[in-house]
């Protein structure tokens, strides 16, 4: 019986089935049915080759000129990779790029595909952000277009604004097309040896319909996405890197200015000596960060009284109410309770149990927290203060912005404690509280 066959036409590989990327040289899309071999089926394969006898090589990088996207980067963009940046809507991905595109300049031909703006929008933009320099545009967005563009022009750098706008046969729009899309760009981007950026829209409501179902295509994937004042880049998918990192950047005029200390810049705001008020050594991501957990309690005219949380896990906050009432006799049935993790953030984090405890007790108690101070550790059922991840980077970051750590046993730099009603103790002495 004879079998379907496929080939490999960048490098030969035969299969019995077809691959979107080839296993052997790594081409996208490049397998095309052959007909069956008169050996019966016998398929050829290469032989496979030795760990050992593979060179060393080490990533070179290109730096974006932002220390803060470069270190989302994982030391900045590696040469001829494909990235994704999403977003929404007006969230500064255009801008972002911008930015770089100009910073990469300086290195080789930069290639800007404007599918969503007129040219004459691109240059407002690039003259707002004092950008003067030779990069190339286009806003020519149908697919097979941008493959001759590409290696008719080799650039080095190349901006897809956005992978939406992309046409196949001169239509766009659905998620099969979406795909193919990215597909077809990365070949051709790794055909030219182009790092190229790829912007793709995300909405809050449809998140995972578009840029959701490209992530595996591409080798990096970064969002950007806004916190109060702040626009924040996280990678989600790093081929070349970790993930978890986090960019804090703010939108001003002249483009996203990094932000050298996010800590500080979190915290700027923060109201001192008002009850309810503490800072918390939190983990973004990888990235400690030190924000102000705030609570409120009034007393509840309901039957069922009021938790409102914003940017913390709800969850977790009513073990914490559960356990302030059945360890520190702080009873909660009567009063509607506020948190806020202050700034926009929404951090999923254990360590931030401990400040969300002295927190509540501080609103409820009246009782201020010093000023000085951030805390961080998990509370477990029992009322007990329990170890998190990175605990001596987060008595780093609060010893770099000046503030004393209060946390889990055994971190260095943190002074411990082992229950929150020892914490309680350490910060409201008897003889200071009466
Ligand atoms: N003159 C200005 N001063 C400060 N910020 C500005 C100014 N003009 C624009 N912006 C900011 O830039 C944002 C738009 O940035 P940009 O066009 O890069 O976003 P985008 O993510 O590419 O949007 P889109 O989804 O429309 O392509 C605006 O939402 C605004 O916050
Ligand atoms: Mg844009």
């Amino acid at each position: 019986m004879a079998h379907a066959v496929y080939r490999c036409r960048s490098c030969g590989y035969q299969s019995a089935k077809s691959y979107g990327r080839c296993p052997v040289c790594s081409a996208w899309g490049s397998f095309e049915s052959q007909p069956a071999s008169s050996g019966g089926g016998v398929l050829s394969a290469p032989p496979p080759l030795r760990l050992a006898d593979l060179p060393e090589t080490a990533l070179p990088r290109l730096s974006s000129g932002l220390d803060e996207f470069d270190r989302v980067l994982g030391g900045g963009f590696v040469p001829g990779s494909v990235l994704l940046l999403g977003g929404e809507p007006g969230i500064g991905k255009s801008t972002l790029l911008l930015q770089v595109s100009a910073q990469l300049m300086r290195r080789g031909r930069v290639l800007y595909l404007a599918g969503e703006e007129s040219l004459e929008q691109v240059k407002l933009r690039a003259t707002r952000l004092g950008i003067t320099g030779d990069i190339l545009l286009s806003r020519e967005m149908e697919l097979s277009a941008i493959t001759a563009l590409l290696a008719q022009v080799q650039p080095y750098f190349c901006v897809v604004d956005s992978i939406q706008t992309v046409l196949i046969d001169g239509s766009g729009g659905g998620i099969a097309q979406l795909r193919d899309s990215a597909l077809g760009l990365t070949q051709a981007a790794k055909a030219a040896g182009c790092c190229t950026v790829l912007v793709g829209h995300v909405t809050k409501e449809g998140a995972v319909a578009g840029p959701k179902l490209i992530e595996h295509i591409v080798d990096v994937t970064l969002y950007l996405e806004s916190a109060g004042l702040f626009r924040l880049i996280r990678c989600n998918k790093n081929r070349f890197g970790p993930t978890g990192e986090l960019g804090v950047f703010e939108m001003r005029e002249d483009g996203l200015i990094q932000v050298d200390n996010p800590s500080a810049a979190f915290l700027s705001e923060r109201p001192f000596g008002v009850a309810g008020s503490v800072v918390a050594a939190t983990i973004d991501g990888q990235r400690p960060l030190l924000l102000e957990v705030q609570a409120l309690s009034t007393r509840s005219p309901l039957p069922n009284p009021r938790r409102v949380v914003v940017g913390l896990d709800s969850r977790r906050v009513d073990v914490i109410v559960a356990v302030l009432d059945q360890h520190l006799g702080l009873p909660t049935g009567n009063l509607d309770l506020y948190l806020n993790l202050a700034g926009g953030l929404r951090v999923q984090d254990p360590g931030l149990d401990l400040p969300i405890a002295l927190a509540l007790h501080s609103a409820i108690t009246g009782q201020a927290i010093p000023a000085d101070l951030a805390a961080f550790g998990e509370v477990g059922l029992a009322g007990e203060v329990r170890s998190v991840s990175q605990g001596i980077r987060r008595g780093e970051e609060a010893q770099r912005s000046g503030l004393r750590a209060l946390g889990p046993p055994g971190v260095e730099g943190a002074r411990g404690v082992r229950s929150l009603g020892e914490a309680l103790r350490a910060l409201h002495p008897p003889e200071s509280s009466s």
